[in-house]
């Protein structure tokens, strides 16, 4: 039996970690046992909890319950926590999803024992190192062993800094392999597409029935933690939404709300969250989140998630960021980098509403990634056996 020790944290790896696990136990519960690591890191249950029993994903064997923090504390416990588990499970792999806190801290533990790494959407890089993201990401592709990277831009940033195709097992830290492995949240997309139209009540709820709306999401600490650039998206938003007389929703993520709170005067705090047009709600599951994604006109998203699963549901998105991993999209044009900047989102938004001449050709996999994944994993392990 091959062990995976898996870790979990964010929203987003949580998320995608429903794919991999789904697989194993659905086609490879002989070969592959999963144990599962949550460190805590999202803990409100609409950013964790809500997602595991949605997505029926196994509640995790350790949660670490580390929370919030600075970088540095955050992730120094996160280490520890991780490193103490590993020592006591040893699996044969430890797989880690992104670019977390969590991912980080998940790889430095693991490769500093000697626990070979897997790492998921590897080779993504918005070559901005001021992105903890990018800091993160970047480290762990360099401790890896097997790296699954989802495009072929994530396959050439990873050859650009050395990475060689074609390697030969064994793979070790000191020989990894990369792999064009598609986009595991496609997996999740398809297979909860039917699921979600079926149980999902958000725009009964919302009332918006037959009503066309926006969706947006904004966390980013560029966004969140300078507040020149939050209040400049939050005016453009209410100012569109107003001039074009269109719902835009917004499910709003821990730490935008606690910002807003504590920067906007009591005023500006009361008339954000009462407004007309722009609909702020408590952040939501992932099957009312596909549902919203899959009939918005737009999608405007400072989130690397909401950017792809945009382009699955073949919408538009107004990328409140200057810099994307996900170039494909800009490529397709079916994406326009706005940053922060008001005249920038007001056009963004205004070009994409009503556009339909966007195509959108499948550039991220086909949505069997993580079969591609555990096929791979066992395959290695049987070469490895016949070659003992
Ligand atoms: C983290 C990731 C980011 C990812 C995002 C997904 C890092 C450095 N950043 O950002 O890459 O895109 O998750 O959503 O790992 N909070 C709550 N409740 C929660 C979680 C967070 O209130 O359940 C608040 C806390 O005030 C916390 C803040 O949100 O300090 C930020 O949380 P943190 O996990 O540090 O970073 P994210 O912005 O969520
Ligand atoms: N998501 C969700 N509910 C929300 C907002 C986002 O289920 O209220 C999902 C979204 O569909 C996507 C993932 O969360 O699958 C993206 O996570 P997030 O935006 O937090 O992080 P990022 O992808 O930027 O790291």
């Amino acid at each position: 039996m091959i062990r995976l020790l898996t870790i979990i944290g964010a929203r987003p790896q949580i998320i995608k970690a429903a794919a991999l696990s789904r697989t194993i136990r659905q086609s490879f519960s002989n070969e592959i046992k999963e144990i599962i690591v949550h460190t805590g890191q999202h803990y409100d249950y609409n950013m964790s909890e809500v997602f595991i029993k949605e997505l029926d994903i196994p509640q995790p064997d350790y949660n670490l319950q580390l929370g919030s923090g600075r970088h540095g504390s955050q992730t120094a416990s996160m280490i520890s926590g991780i490193e103490e588990l590993l020592i006591k499970e040893q699996p044969d792999w430890c797989v880690m999803y992104g670019d977390t806190n969590s991912t980080l801290a998940a790889a430095i533990a693991a490769a500093k024992i000697h626990i070979p790494i897997i790492h998921i959407e590897a080779g993504l890089r918005s070559f901005d190192k001021t992105m903890s993201e990018e800091l993160n990401r970047i480290a762990c592709d360099h401790f890896s062993t097997l790296l699954f990277a989802p495009t072929h831009t994530a396959i050439n940033n990873l050859q650009n800094e050395g990475f060689k195709l074609n390697t030969k097992a064994p793979y070790t830290i000191n020989n990894p392999c990369i792999f064009h492995s598609g986009d595991i949240m496609y997996d999740n997309t398809l297979f909860f597409l039917d699921i979600a139209k079926k149980n999902s009540k958000i725009i009964e709820n919302l009332e918006l029935i037959n009503t066309p709306y926006c969706l947006c999401t904004i966390h980013r600490d560029h966004n969140t933690d300078n507040i020149n650039n939050l209040k400049s998206i939050f005016k453009t938003l209410l100012e569109v939404s107003k001039e074009i007389s269109m719902t835009f929703v917004l499910p709003i993520h821990p730490r935008t709300k606690n910002t807003i709170k504590q920067y906007f005067t009591e005023k500006e705090y009361e008339s954000l969250m009462n407004d007309k047009y722009l609909k702020i709600i408590d952040p939501v599951s992932f099957l009312d989140m596909s549902t919203l994604e899959s009939q918005a006109e737009i999608i405007i998203t400072d989130s690397g998630g909401v950017q792809k699963e945009a382009y699955f549901f073949k919408k538009p998105c107004v990328i409140l960021r200057n810099t994307t991993e996900w170039v494909e999209i800009l490529e397709q044009k079916a994406g326009v980098l706005v940053g922060a900047n008001s005249e920038k989102i007001r056009n963004g938004i205004l070009h994409f509403i009503g556009n339909k001449d966007i195509e959108y050709p499948e550039i991220f996999g086909n949505g069997t990634t993580a079969q591609y994944i555990c096929n791979t994993i066992v395959q290695l392990h049987e070469k490895k056996e016949k070659s003992d």
